[in-house]
């Protein structure tokens, strides 16, 4: 074997390159991170061919003095921690000392730079295996500005994985698009081979926070948005997540900010997954921007040389809170939330949707800013509005005989539901309906129903099986889940680690109906299910329900596995297409809607109404306004 030598810098830098400089959005992404490091309130960045042949960012930062350039491009050297007690609290992006120094020894890498307290810039680059930094004049304003040309020129290996232009730029726009949604405060701009591709002005206030997410996700993605903000035990969340009929095919429009660092995370991933899994059709992916703060003592950044991922100290309570705060403002969801989405579409794109809406007089939590499970404000209560409400009243008994025609047709007990409840379901006279009054039922499938913005069209039995399973859960939350021993007790084998689980777990797996003993190191026995669920594969529950536990320290299997069936039993209860209902049954469906949770969707994830704006009745018919 040779004898051990010491590495060059150069080939020092170059290992390390590797982890961190995959393809140029990796640059893009390390230089935007330094300029708002250093307080830049403006990024410009530029580039050419994909960014292979050249990628400059400029900042109005701070700048670096010139006695400090050569460090700056050195490994190792950062002015961003000094002791161990600031890394494990660390405010800034940067802190590894590494990234200029890794980038500038797999390509022509110069740095110009500019503090205010001095009278001219200065310029350094690097050269020789040694990377010696050579520093001359330069003329630059208060700030840097970093030039990578010619990146992998001289590591052939990496440059062969590049891909074509049009792909490596695509990853730069959405580096930038991070980037620029973690930091509202900046302005940014991108230029591909002097086009000009974003430009994004700082934004301050709410509205102007709502037009850079349109401008980066997309005018849809906001209209369908529902504003989260909650706080509590030292956390803070909030964002913007997308209504679950919103969703997409892929996970690609998913954003998630850990102090302002945009990361990737399986414990996030599934505490947004748990909150729309009632929600969404199974191989739909939710859309949300969100942003966590949190103390930064307790959130190791420190994990990957990329720094993409994070680790929580306390991962379960971050878990919970994530979890807890979206269920809740999905739950919330109602009509009108819905309704805003639709009227914000069919209004001309000119202004943005919330001045729109603020205009025309809808004062939603949504757009002013309030958290998305506060109490709602009648949202067309406007006066002079035409009266649209039924001539004759209708009342809670309506709403029974409804339920109770429907239960002798062999549907669902909803007899113990409250009537002083549905009571308040009655019109009063300043407000109306956010689905508006019944008109007519369409070959016994839709119902027609008049609202101020136009004509809502509701899928009955969609709708009737969101409310049933409502309810069908709210009595069962209520009993909690009851447990039945099995005739036969089910043994199963599993790991010694499963096994040590469901003994640690006892009292958890008790509380969702699970009696499980552990019989031998690696032998369960599996004694009393949930009484609902005697008929389901109960091996596959128990199994699933420790994959969980071993995975996320936790499992709302039980639940989910209940939900499902009291779905399928919700789906057959409900009223069936095909059924004549008279106007006070039709109204006192859309009451409920209202006032049910996640009432925008039926159990498999699919609307259950939606809404033919005025606006849009009169384009088709070429009504000028
Ligand atoms: N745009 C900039 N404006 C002002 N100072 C900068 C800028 N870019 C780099 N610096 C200075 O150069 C130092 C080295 O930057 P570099 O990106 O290599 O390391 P870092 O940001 O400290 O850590 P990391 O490797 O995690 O990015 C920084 O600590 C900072 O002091
Ligand atoms: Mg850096």
């Amino acid at each position: 074997m040779p004898s051990i030598q010491l590495l060059s810098p150069r080939l020092a830098n170059q290992i390390a390159a590797g982890e961190v400089v995959e393809r140029p959005a990796s640059v893009v992404k390390e230089l935007i991170e330094n300029a708002l490091d250093a307080g830049a309130t403006r990024v410009d960045i530029e580039i050419e061919q994909g960014g292979a042949r050249l990628i400059r960012v400029r900042d109005n930062g701070s700048g670096i003095a010139e006695s400090d350039l050569p460090l700056a491009l050195s490994r190792h050297a950062t002015s961003k921690i000094a002791s161990l007690d600031d890394l494990e609290a660390v405010a800034s992006l940067g802190f590894r000392g590494e990234a200029l120094a890794s980038i500038s020894s797999v390509s022509r890498l110069t740095l110009m730079s500019r503090t205010a307290g001095q009278e001219a810039a200065s310029k350094v680059e690097v050269e020789g295996r040694d990377m010696d930094a050579r520093i001359s004049p330069a003329a630059h304003p208060v700030g840097t500005t970093v030039e990578v040309r010619d990146l992998f020129f001289n590591t052939p290996a990496r440059r062969k994985f590049l891909r074509t232009e049009k792909t490596e730029f695509n990853h730069v726009e959405e580096c930038v698009r991070r980037q620029a949604l973690g930091r509202f405060n900046a302005g940014f701009t991108l230029h591909h081979n002097q086009r000009a591709v974003q430009s994004l002005r700082p934004a301050e206030t709410a509205q102007d926070k709502e037009r850079r997410i349109a401008a980066l996700c997309g005018q849809q993605f906001i209209d369908n948005a529902v504003v989260i903000e909650a706080e509590a035990i030292g956390l803070r969340l909030w964002g913007w997540v997308a209504l679950p009929t919103f969703s997409r095919s892929q996970s690609d429009l998913q954003y998630f900010f850990v102090n302002g660092r945009v990361i990737r995370d399986r414990l996030v991933a599934h505490a947004v997954r748990q909150a729309y899994r009632d929600v969404l059709y199974n191989n739909r992916h939710p859309a949300f921007v969100l942003y966590l703060e949190v103390d930064p003592a307790t959130v190791d950044v420190n994990v990957h040389p990329t720094k993409h991922e994070v680790r929580f100290r306390d991962g379960r309570l971050i878990h919970d809170f994530i979890f807890r705060t979206l269920h809740k403002a999905l739950a919330d969801v109602r009509p009108d939330d819905h309704l805003r989405g639709a009227v914000a579409q069919s209004f001309g794109r000119e202004q943005s949707a919330a001045s729109e809406l603020i205009a025309a007089g809808m004062p939603g939590n949504h757009w002013a800013g309030q958290s998305a499970g506060q109490a709602r404000n009648p949202p067309y209560s406007q006066s002079g509005s035409p009266d649209i409400r039924p001539q004759q009243g209708w009342h809670a008994s309506d709403q029974m005989a409804f339920y109770n025609s429907l239960n002798a047709g062999g549907g669902v007990d909803v007899s113990g539901a409250d009537p002083g409840a549905l009571a308040g379901a009655q019109p009063d006279n300043n407000d109306e309906a956010p689905l508006g009054y019944a008109i007519a039922q369409l070959h016994s499938i839709y119902i027609l129903a008049q609202g101020r913005t136009g004509l809502i069209v509701v899928d009955m039995h969609a709708a009737h099986e969101r409310i049933t399973y409502e309810r069908m859960k709210l009595a069962l939350a209520d009993q909690n889940l009851k447990s039945q021993p099995l005739l036969v007790p089910l043994s199963l084998a599993v790991s010694q680690k499963e096994a040590a689980l469901v003994e640690s777990h006892g009292s958890e797996l008790q509380q969702v109906g699970l009696q499980i003993e552990r019989i031998g190191p690696e032998t369960l026995v599996i004694r009393q299910v949930p009484a609902l669920l005697r008929g389901a594969d109960t091996e596959q529950l128990v199994r699933d329900v420790l994959a969980d536990l071993i995975e996320h320290g936790q499992s709302d299997r039980v639940e989910a596995v209940t939900h499902e069936l009291l779905g399928t039993m919700a789906c057959h209860g409900s009223v069936r297409a095909n059924r004549q209902l008279t106007i006070p049954e039709m109204n006192s469906l859309l009451r409920d809607m209202e006032a049910t949770e996640r009432s925008g969707q039926c159990n498999h994830g699919r609307p259950t109404w939606t809404v033919v704006t005025l606006s849009e009745l009169d384009k088709l018919f070429l009504r000028g306004r």
